[in-house]
């Protein structure tokens, strides 16, 4: 990593920026999971999702992704949170360009690809914000994207918006081969957490676990820092 990239990278990316902390440990644990997940069908399309907003779901599937480019995996991360997209503020790229833009010319969405800060990880910023996240995220368009993705790399990670305030993520969860939901300790509503997962169940997304982030705040056993 060079100084000038470390100084543009959110520090709470801690697989790159503190890989001996302990939340850079549980960040690579979820990659052996998932690796293990893999043995018994394909996941080369993995979704973060939650039920509620802020649990954490950006900082999860980049440090998720850039734990997976370390493994060698070739990588690709796509921002589909066209609500509050943070891939591009994480890793300090542009985003005059991205997912958006790669909808509107399918033919040419590798253009639209950025490198990550570490070899083998490509990310997908989200592009200008459109009026029409769900239709976008919904439409055949993006469900072939999808599957041009996992053809060109060894695993797909994609941000998203949460389950409960729209339809966006239940729409991609169709074009996915797993789901991650992400819930913050002493911070999401248990209510709100269990109508996401409902969400997801009633359209028959194949659960891959539970990601329960920030249990520092609860018990002071570990922070990022
Ligand atoms: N474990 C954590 N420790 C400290 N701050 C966190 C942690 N998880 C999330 N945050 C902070 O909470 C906010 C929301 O996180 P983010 O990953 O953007 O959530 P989401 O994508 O679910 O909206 C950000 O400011 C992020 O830095
Ligand atoms: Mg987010």
């Amino acid at each position: 990593m060079s100084p000038e990239m470390s100084q543009l990278m959110d520090p709470k990316l801690v697989v790159l920026t503190a890989p001996r902390s302990v939340a850079a440990e549980q960040y690579r644990a979820l990659r052996t999971n998932l690796e293990f997940m893999s043995v018994s069908g394909a996941l080369a399309r993995i979704m973060v999702t939650s039920g509620t907003p802020g649990t954490g779901k950006s900082l999860t599937a980049s440090n998720l992704a850039i734990a997976l480019a370390q493994a060698g995996k070739n990588t690709l991360l796509v921002d589909a949170d066209l609500r509050r997209p943070m891939v591009h503020h994480l890793f300090g790229n542009a985003n005059l360009s991205g997912l958006t833009t790669a909808l509107t010319r399918p033919d040419e969405w590798e253009k639209y690809v950025q490198r990550g800060p570490v070899g083998g990880l490509s990310v997908l910023t989200s592009g200008p914000i459109p009026p029409n996240p769900s239709e976008l995220l919904s439409s055949p368009i993006m469900m072939d994207l999808l599957g041009q993705f996992s053809r060109n790399y060894d695993i797909v990670i994609i941000d998203t918006s949460p389950v409960v305030s729209f339809t966006d993520a239940v729409a991609l969860s169709q074009g996915v081969d797993g789901v991650i939901l992400v819930v913050r300790a002493g911070h999401t509503s248990r209510k709100g957490d269990l109508k996401g997962k409902e969400r997801l169940t009633q359209v028959h997304a194949r659960f891959l676990g539970v990601v329960l982030n920030d249990i520092a705040m609860q018990d002071g056993a570990y922070s990022y820092y």
